[in-house]
């Protein structure tokens, strides 16, 4: 995951309903490439190889027989690690691959925007490229005449537009290619990852015109790295794990799925890592040493250690510690930090009403957190332990034990923290007007209403007990 953590708030979209006839049908495809062998791993390898025994090539399987519908009108989405064979799956979807095995059909004009400047004569200017995508869409010149104007100014390439596209940027590139994209009104629109270059308004534009085509019924396949995206533009995903599909179906199960793949592989190789992240000894810790840390430990509700926790949901964390002389009612103490070094919370034993009483040699004390407001981040823990009074530390680590928050479905992506508050309308409260409001004249009466009349409550109107004894 990258980029803000790929924002999860993004409502997911109503299923539609999609049509049964479809407009790719993507029937056993295999795409092998033959990948030269010239990599020697050691001179005995090499020495055989100068005898001209070992194999030149080695045939690699990009796409292995993947079979799948993409419905007509549907957004479909592919996605898959680095390397899982979408872009290879989109090139045969758009007729630039020949599959090694299977068929691909295609009910409609495709236009395909792959990688940046795919498709373009370098030695051509802009508008003569825009002329020679049309074409190979089958487009009338006409037909290209009357969509130019608006390609071009959805370029935003106006001084360049007859310029060879040889000195164009990658960003100006992925403008033209998606403006002609766009604007050529293909039937079948194929995208691969390009919503990733551009600046943000540029991005924005062409997420927007994705809706549109989108509306008015063209089907579009479309790989990205953001999930949040493909969950909120597709109807379908198709997920790829080195060139099988895993997964096909509704967008928000596949990628959920995905998701938690994603997830446990993480898990498991931060908790392989794990203990080397929380190494305390030898960095500066405070306190008299009657009472150690030994360690903090972040748990699910069935005591199986956990490197990730999750927004909204329970963890539970451990401070575990030795007693090298015995002391009555020792407080612990969890502080937690942001990656900036803001402390953001500093919950204790003491507070949380837990009387420790006499202890001596090793045990464990743990605070569960029913609902970690946290967003998804990456936090630091640090640890004390102190006596009753508070007159003596006994132990305080440094900001060094870690813990990782991911996300879980919708969140409110700004600031730190997930309030998770509810929200209601109040037509019984009346609103405080604005301090300079026109005379009555001028509005319109809304604001009239509030004033002295309150209006009736409906019974579901919320108000909830949170709010209790307002009205
Ligand atoms: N033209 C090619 N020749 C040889 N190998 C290729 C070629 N194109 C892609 N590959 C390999 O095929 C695999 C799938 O690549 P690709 O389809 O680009 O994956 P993705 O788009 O999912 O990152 C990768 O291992 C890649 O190196
Ligand atoms: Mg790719």
């Amino acid at each position: 995951m990258s980029s803000a953590e790929e924002n999860w708030h993004s409502p997911i979209q109503a299923r539609r309903e999609l049509s049964s006839e479809p407009a790719i049908e993507v029937k056993s495809v295999g795409k092998k490439f033959r990948m030269a062998n010239d990599r020697r791993t050691n001179v005995k390898e090499a020495l055989v190889r100068r005898g001209g025994r070992g194999p030149k090539h080695r045939d690699f399987w990009a796409v292995d027989d993947v079979s799948l519908t993409v419905p007509k009108g549907s957004t479909y989405g592919l996605i898959g690690h680095n390397g899982s064979g979408k872009s290879t799956l989109l090139k045969t979807i758009a007729g630039i691959h020949l599959p090694t095995n299977g068929e691909i059909v295609a009910h409609g004009r495709v236009s395909a925007l792959l990688e940046v400047g795919a498709g373009f004569h370098p030695e051509l200017s802009g508008r003569e490229n825009i002329y020679l995508n049309g074409a190979i869409l089958g487009m009338t010149r006409k037909q290209i005449d009357a969509a130019m104007d608006e390609i071009i100014e959805f370029s935003g390439l106006e001084d360049f537009i007859d310029t060879p596209v040889k000195v164009y940027s990658s960003g100006m590139y992925v403008r033209l290619g998606f403006a002609i994209a766009v604007n050529l009104d293909p039937e079948i629109l194929i995208v691969d990852e390009i919503v990733a270059v551009g600046d943000e308004e540029f991005q924005r534009r062409c997420m927007d015109h994705l809706h549109d085509l989108r509306d008015r019924g063209t089907t579009i396949v479309v790989v990205s790295h953001s999930l949040a995206m493909i969950q909120r533009l597709c109807d379908r995903v198709a997920w790829l794990d080195h060139g099988h599909l895993v997964a096909e179906g509704p967008a928000d199960e596949v990628c959920e799925a995905y998701l938690a793949s994603v997830n446990a592989a993480e898990e498991k190789q931060l908790t392989e890592s794990a203990h080397k992240d929380t190494a305390v000894e030898g960095e500066e810790r405070e306190g008299t040493g009657a009472v150690r840390v030994t360690d903090v430990v972040t748990v699910d509700d069935d005591g199986e250690p956990r490197s990730l926790a999750t927004n909204g949901k329970p963890i539970t964390i451990q401070v575990h510690y030795d007693v090298h002389e015995p002391v009555t009612d020792p407080i612990v103490f969890l502080d937690f930090w942001s990656e900036l070094g803001l402390h953001l919370a500093g919950p204790n034993s003491w507070l949380g009403g837990l009387q420790l009483g006499e202890v001596s040699g090793p045990g464990v004390v743990e605070v569960r957190i029913p609902a970690l407001p946290f967003l998804p981040g990456v936090y630091s823990i640090s640890a004390a332990v102190a006596s009753s009074t508070l007159e003596v530390v006994y132990d305080r680590t440094p900001k060094s034990y870690r813990m990782r928050v991911r996300p879980s479905g919708k969140y409110e992506p700004d600031g730190l923290m997930t309030l998770e508050g509810e929200w209601s309308t109040r037509p019984d409260v009346p609103a405080v007007p604005a301090a300079d409001r026109l005379p009555a004249a001028a509005g319109t009466g809304a604001t009239a209403a509030g004033a002295g009349t309150p209006a009736e409550v409906p019974a579901a109107a919320g108000s909830s007990s949170a709010q209790g004894g307002v009205a």
